[in-house]
């Protein structure tokens, strides 16, 4: 569907500020500029009953998990909520072949059976702080930006020193609006966190990669941890610790939601680039996003392919398979998205208007021209990163090229022996894995060439013919593929091994593939010109937003996301992904039956599942229609890091889990549009019965406040 450039463009023009009815994502501290626009959305609340620092908040039950996703307290005892696919690594690592939680689920069904997690973490945020005349003290409009940055660093850490002075808190500074404004969090880090519940993987991650992104969605993507503290402290895991008491936890409402119902949700959401010009845009969206996607298309058809083979196969490769196809499958909605709101001519459009509005301001007037300038410079070297990265080190051949390239620059036996464990795991199921691997080195690296991104190919190869031939002998000559001889090499003495090496680097075709691919794209001139285009962009982006934020000076920005606590709020809703087409805002258990289908891997249904819903066994937790509801969709904006993030009602009260957005409306990192934008959650009722009435760990919803 192709809504004509003009319309849309004057659409735009008429709206009175730069950012869209739901779209945002908003500082705890500053929420007081919210409060009355969220009341008017339906929110009972006030903004200090989100984020105070005199009194327990909202804020003190939302945290930080794993240092990329969110989780929130929900008991006066540190129980803690998150997704599947955040405790999906802990899952894993404490899965054996007779415990196999992964598969089968797991629960404690007391808290002896609670099972550390050493190394995992849980981020409390204390307060925070704006301190931008502190962090910019001694900086000025003249300095390098090399420069004002070392300042800033040194500003930051005798700021942040000095603040947790004597305390078990720690400090961090972060730059918003591209450095125009610095907040400090004064932090709590907790590190005796233990697994205490996750459902099998087939209902966690029912769906699996085929719903990934996608509605109507009825994953149970949700995972249960439990915070210890010595004394109400943060303390490394003992057996003497105690569970934490947070200062608030989440009260649970089985209310349930309706189309058009205020929900806000809390969180970290990660990266957002909302203000950037329409090279950036049109960088991503049409440039970057393709290759990427061309790139994953390869190998995953070679994994996809291999993973029908055998149910050994599909193991081996499904988390492989889930990192390459999620961000696959991400780019292609964005992209998309960024067509269909005509994203490149919008941005170029609202430029137009910035530019009639600095002609007579002399700090403005040229910014956009330079901005231009620097994405010219830019764009080439960023492009051949992109394929580096997505095409030369998409083998595993090529990888452990890197790490033998590296042992030729830093001799470590460490990393020696570190190679050496990685390769006699590889040469295990060698036969298995070499073809899939010497079909993605070359047909990734073909593809690189053919678009002109491999300079580092000989100019004797003249056709993808004679280049696929010579990289079959690469690949078979390389000491790389030869176990006995890598074995050899990496058990060698420091000293002989250090000589052996230098050798290689000289005669082995791998190493001299990676060696000369990385010394040209990483030359010391590229590294030059990449960063200093990178410290442009980010100088002329401090200017550009600070003028926007004078020219709009109505209008709230919100500022990117950056890995810190924010707001974002909007309403259930449905929405039209195409023609014709309506999504009603929220799932069922009966969409689960509807999919299932013992022969595709992601929609088994669990056998003691089924049971529950052929007895209609919902307990309390089904809706007035007696149905069981699983996901529902929402207008807030949310990103990744927000994956865990608790969804609130009116009340501040727990209604869902954020865990991923609907494919037609990712393009809103970039651009939002409250047409196509949707978070995705887990009904909170689904993940109480799943709990209660599947796992019978009622001890659990017990310790829970639960309001009907
Ligand atoms: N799309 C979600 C996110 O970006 C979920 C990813 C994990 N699930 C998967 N099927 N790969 O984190
Ligand atoms: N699944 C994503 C997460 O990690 C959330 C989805 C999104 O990007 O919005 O954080």
């Amino acid at each position: 569907m192709k809504r004509p450039i003009l319309l849309l463009l004057a659409a735009f023009m008429a709206a009175p500020t730069l950012v869209r009815a739901d779209e945002g994502m908003w500082i705890p501290m500053l929420l007081g500029r919210n409060q009355a626009a969220m009341q008017r959305a339906g929110m009972h609340l006030s903004a200090s009953d989100i984020y105070d620092v005199n009194h327990a908040s909202l804020k003190d039950a939302v945290v930080l998990f794993a240092g990329g996703c969110t989780g929130e307290f929900i008991s006066d005892e540190g129980l803690l909520l998150t997704n599947h696919h955040c405790g999906y690594g802990q899952i894993v690592k404490h899965s054996t072949v007779e415990h196999d939680y992964l598969t089968n689920g797991f629960w404690a069904m007391n808290r002896d059976q609670e099972i550390p997690c050493p190394g995992l973490t849980v981020v409390r945020l204390v307060r925070m702080e704006d301190v931008t005349t502190q962090v910019l003290a001694n900086t000025d409009d003249q300095m390098t930006e090399s420069e004002r940055e070392a300042t800033i660093s040194a500003n930051i850490e005798a700021l942040t020193q000095k603040a947790v002075e004597g305390s078990h808190y720690k400090a961090v500074v972060k730059p918003f609006y591209y450095g125009n404004q610095y907040f400090m969090y004064i932090n709590e880090v907790f590190t005796d966190v233990r697994l205490v519940g996750a459902p099998p993987s087939n209902i966690g991650k029912f769906g699996g990669d085929t719903d990934n992104w996608m509605w109507p969605r009825h994953t149970g993507d949700f995972s249960l941890f439990r915070v210890y503290a010595a004394d109400g402290l943060p303390a490394d895991f003992s057996k003497e610790n105690t569970p934490y008491r947070p200062l608030q936890h989440l009260q649970i409402s089985l209310k349930g939601i309706n189309e058009g119902d205020f929900t806000f949700v809390f969180g970290y959401p990660g990266t957002t680039r909302r203000y950037v010009t329409h090279d950036a845009v049109n960088l991503a969206a049409n440039i970057e996003n393709p290759i990427r996607i061309a790139l994953r298309d390869i190998r995953l058809a070679h994994y996809n392919a291999a993973m029908k083979q055998s149910p050994a196969q599909r193991l081996k490769y499904a988390s492989r398979v889930a990192g390459i196809a999620n961000g696959w499958k991400k780019w292609q909605g964005e992209t998309l998205g960024i067509e269909r709101l005509h994203g490149v001519e919008q941005k170029m459009q609202q430029e137009a208007s910035f530019r009639r509005w600095a002609a007579d301001k002399p700090q403005y007037r040229n910014v956009l021209d330079s901005l231009e300038a620097a994405y010219a410079t830019l764009t080439d070297v960023e492009v051949e990163r992109v394929y580096f990265n997505e095409a030369l080190l998409a083998s595993d051949f090529m990888n452990r090229a890197l790490a033998l390239w590296r042992l030729t620059r830093q001799n470590s036996d460490a990393a020696a022996q570190k190679l050496l464990a990685d390769s006699r795991q590889y040469f295990a199921d060698f036969s298995i894995h070499s073809p899939i691997d010497q079909a993605i080195f070359t047909e990734t690296l073909v593809y690189a060439w053919q678009h002109g991104y491999a300079p580092y190919i000989d100019k004797k190869y003249t056709n993808a013919q004679t280049l696929t031939t010579y990289l079959n002998t690469i690949y078979t000559k390389s000491i790389l593929n030869q176990p006995q001889k890598l074995e050899k090499l990496l058990t060698l003495p420091t000293e002989k091994r250090a000589s052996r090496l230098a050798t290689l680097l000289k005669n082995d075709p791998a190493l001299i593939l990676f060696h000369t691919a990385y010394s040209q794209v990483y030359s010391p001139e590229k590294n030059q010109s990449f960063s200093a285009a990178n410290a442009r962009i980010s100088h002329l982006m401090r200017t550009y937003v600070r003028g926007m934020m004078e020219q709009f000076p109505d209008s709230n920005f919100f500022p990117d996301a950056n890995l810190t606590l924010r707001v974002a709020y909007g309403h259930v809703q449905g929405f039209r992904p195409r023609d014709a087409v309506y999504y009603t805002p929220y799932s069922t258990i009966d969409g689960i039956m509807e999919k299932e289908n013992p022969d595709i891997y992601d929609y088994r249904v669990e056998p003691r599942l089924k049971e529950l819903y052929l007895h209609k066994d919902y307990g309390q937790y089904a809706n007035s229609k007696g149905e069981l509801p699983t996901c529902f969709i929402a207008t807030n904006h949310t990103t990744g890091g927000n994956s865990g993030s608790p969804v609130l009602n009116a009340d501040g009260q727990l209604i869902g889990i954020n865990f991923d957005r609907c494919w037609e409306g990712t393009m809103s990192d970039l651009l939002f549009d409250p047409n196509y934008c949707r978070n995705i959650s887990l009904d909170i009722r689904y993940c109480l019965f799943l709990i209660d009435k599947y796992a019978g760990a009622t001890h659990l919803i017990q310790e829970m406040t639960i309001v009907k």
